[in-house]
């Protein structure tokens, strides 16, 4: 694996997701919009660029911080695209500008679970299910919005909606800091590696990324919409921070952002 290590810089705005992000060089390019994807910022594409500031921690102590040059490169759909020069072991910082008021709120990852409607631990544990079983439920009950394609990538002999739901929720649950996480540190990296067999390049196309996306804004809708809207936002913005894990163009993720979020 080849990484490079982000550390967020902002005094007041809560990091999103962990406060040092362990970034794949070999997978992923560090683009204005995966930047944005992982730490849960949104602020209008155009702006993104001059959004974010990246600078290497090693030039931490001289006068006057230099902000890394954004290069200009081609990505893989051959679209010009803007890219930070990381390398292999180095530490970073992201720096973010112009966040004001108007600055869409979310909660960090972590906060989602004790903030998910409920008035206790089973209630929100209950409610977090209800969301993967309404959603695995589209796939498995011939839901006309899905594609037999899609479906085919779950659809095994042996599984069924409930089994997937389970797996899918006790997963999240993990990572939205549910109670019996609270007070451990982060887990971010194992939870990743523990669903990287699952998702596969073959599976993680811009296609089926939105397919699921279509799927479990429905399932959001159906289970969760009286809950707090900055909760449900911040749902929101997880699923492209997921895949901001994931190797897409920067054209794929405004893409993904308008699917997940649209224009909020
Ligand atoms: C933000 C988007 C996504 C999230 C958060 C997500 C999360 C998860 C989680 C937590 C699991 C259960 C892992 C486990 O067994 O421990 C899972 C399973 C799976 N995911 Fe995703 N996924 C996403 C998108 C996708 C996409 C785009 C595909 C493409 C087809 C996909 C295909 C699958 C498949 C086939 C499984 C295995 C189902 C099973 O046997 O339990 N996922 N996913």
């Amino acid at each position: 694996m080849t990484l490079a290590f982000l550390h967020w810089d902002h005094p007041s705005l809560p990091c999103f997701c962990d406060p040092i992000v362990e970034f794949r060089l070999d997978r992923i390019r560090a683009t204005p919009e995966t930047l944005a994807a992982l730490f849960g910022l949104v602020m209008g594409s155009d702006s993104l660029a001059t959004s974010i500031r990246v600078h290497s921690l090693t030039h931490e102590k001289v006068a006057g911080i230099v902000p890394l040059q954004v290069n200009k490169e081609y990505d893989t759909t051959g679209g010009p695209s803007l890219c930070w020069p990381l390398v292999e072991n180095k530490h970073y910082q992201v720096t973010i500008f112009g966040f004001n008021a108007a600055f869409p709120k979310v909660v960090p990852i972590r906060d989602i679970f004790v903030r998910l409607p409920g008035s206790g631990e089973e209630e929100k544990s209950d409610r977090l299910l209800a969301l993967s079983n309404h959603f695995y439920e589209l796939i498995w009950n011939n839901d006309p919005d899905v594609p037999p394609d899609f479906r085919n990538k779950f659809y095994t002999p042996t599984s069924n909606a409930r089994i997937q739901a389970f797996r899918q929720f006790d997963w999240l649950y993990e990572a939205f800091g549910g109670p019996t996480m609270a007070g451990e540190p982060s887990r971010a990296a194992h939870l990743v590696s523990k669903v990287r067999a699952k998702h596969t390049t073959s599976r993680m196309t811009l296609s089926h990324a939105c397919t699921w996306l279509h799927l479990m804004e429905r399932a959001l809708v159906a289970t969760l919409s009286d809950g707090d809207p900055v909760v449900l936002r911040s749902l929101r913005y997880y699923w492209l921070h997921f895949y901001s894990l994931y190797p897409f163009s920067d054209d794929d993720r405004r893409e993904l952002r308008q699917v997940a979020i649209g224009d909020t």
